[in-house]
């Protein structure tokens, strides 16, 4: 009889889209690598210095000693990691990081949950149900439709739409007038191309049809915020998306992260004070799981505050990189889509092959970065993601936009 695990991999296989990764992990060189050493953005793997730009910690906060400080405190007081789940008890620590994120965003309440992945699967299906229609951006990311997929297992109907055609979702909503309650999700930062979607067209064409917009703002949360100018383009304070866009947050659900930006395991969602409690007794990761270990908390709370005093500096860095980024890639013919300077600068290269090629240069180079093919991205637009970060160095960017450019060549 046939190994059944051989059996698996056989049916598992056979099936295009579960073997492109594969062939990055296999010899792409950048894909599950172990970092056995790091120094500011430069890490060793396998006996050789990158320069990293595949870790989305914008701030730069990984390795700052003040922050890192907070950490010992934290523990001599609450212990290393809470082990209640949040349904029974949690460390006042908790509470202060929701606070503080409540003042910054400018909402009455928020939840703390580990990862925006389990907040996606419990927050959801708790949302919705039976009767209910959620109205899903096709580019949403994938731990959203996860989400999504399981609250259509529980009754609810589940349409696609795309975040630049708000007039798409206008239709769909007018269609399934009868659903309710209506949920929108889009991202409000794509993870690959960098861009916002419309966020003010699609909250007001969910405002016109009593829609809730559940806004995934993981990447956006640290990097953009209220009041953009031209000489600030992101805006300032980090406060994310929908300040972004000087919007009130009446039909939309915040949720963002703290994994990319701040460095620290801690997600949230930001709700009005009236749903807090339904939220808290139906997110299955505040009844069911267990909690942000007390590190994380720590460094949560010491990056709000670095945000507080030292946020407009760091985020001219990264606008100034990520900006040089873009413009020294098109100078070499590379294609970006990165138009807005935001801090995810992806060379488009085409196939797996080239994904696969470029990660092996790129190692050789002495450059880090992640390596995207299907089902990440669609096939055939395959992706070298740069995402640079306030802690990187003008040395470091232009030995980037050289490499890629040599790599560029090299794959023509
Ligand atoms: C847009 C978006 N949402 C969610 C996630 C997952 O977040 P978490 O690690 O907190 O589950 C990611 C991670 O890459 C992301 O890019």
């Amino acid at each position: 009889m046939a190994d059944v695990f051989d059996r698996l991999l056989d049916v598992k296989l056979a099936d295009s889209k579960n073997r492109q990764l594969l062939q990055l992990l296999e010899t792409g060189k950048l894909y599950d690598n172990v970092a056995t050493e790091i120094r500011g953005r430069k890490i060793q793997v396998h006996g050789k210095w990158l320069d990293d730009f595949a870790s989305c910690n914008y701030l730069g906060f990984d390795l700052r000693e003040d922050i890192m400080a907070s950490v010992l405190p934290a523990m001599r007081k609450w212990g290393t990691h809470p082990s209640w789940a949040r349904l029974a008890c949690s460390p006042e620590l908790y509470t202060t990081v929701e606070k503080k994120l409540s003042e910054l965003l400018g909402v009455e309440d928020t939840i703390i949950i580990p990862t925006i992945s389990l907040l996606a699967v419990g927050l959801i299906p708790a949302l919705t149900g039976k009767g209910s229609g959620i109205f899903a951006d096709r580019y949403a990311h994938k731990v959203n439709f996860d989400g999504c997929r399981l609250a259509r297992d529980m009754g609810a109907k589940l349409f696609s739409f795309t975040h630049t055609d708000p007039a798409e979702l206008d239709k769909l909503l007018t269609e399934n007038a009868a659903l309710t309650p209506k949920l929108v999700v889009v991202d409000g930062v794509l993870s690959v191309t960098g861009r916002t979607p419309n966020i003010p067209a699609i909250v007001e064409v969910a405002k016109k049809h009593d829609a809730i917009v559940y806004i995934d703002d993981a990447h956006g949360f640290g990097v953009i915020g209220e009041k953009p100018t031209p000489e600030r383009p992101y805006g300032v304070r980090g406060n994310g998306v929908v300040k972004h866009f000087g919007l009130s947050y009446d039909n939309i659900l915040y949720v963002s992260g703290m994994s990319k930006a701040y460095s620290s395991l801690v997600a949230f969602v930001a709700c009005p004070a009236k749903l807090t409690k339904y939220l808290k007794t139906n997110i299955t990761a505040y009844i069911y799981s267990g909690p942000v270990p007390t590190a994380a908390l720590a460094t949560a709370l010491a990056g709000l505050e670095v945000n507080e005093r030292e946020g407009e500096q760091l985020r001219d860095k990264m606008y100034g990189f990520s900006k040089r980024i873009a413009e020294g890639y098109r100078a070499q013919g590379i294609a970006t889509d990165n138009d807005n300077a935001f801090p995810i600068v992806s060379a488009y290269v085409g196939s797996a092959d080239n994904v696969a090629r470029g990660g092996q240069l790129l190692f050789d180079e002495g450059i880090n970065v992640t390596m995207q093919a299907y089902p990440i991205v669609p096939k055939d637009k395959g992706v070298l993601r740069a995402t640079p970060t306030a802690a990187n160095t003008e040395d470091e960017i232009e030995h980037l936009i050289k490499a890629m450019g040599r790599v560029h060549n090299a794959l023509k």
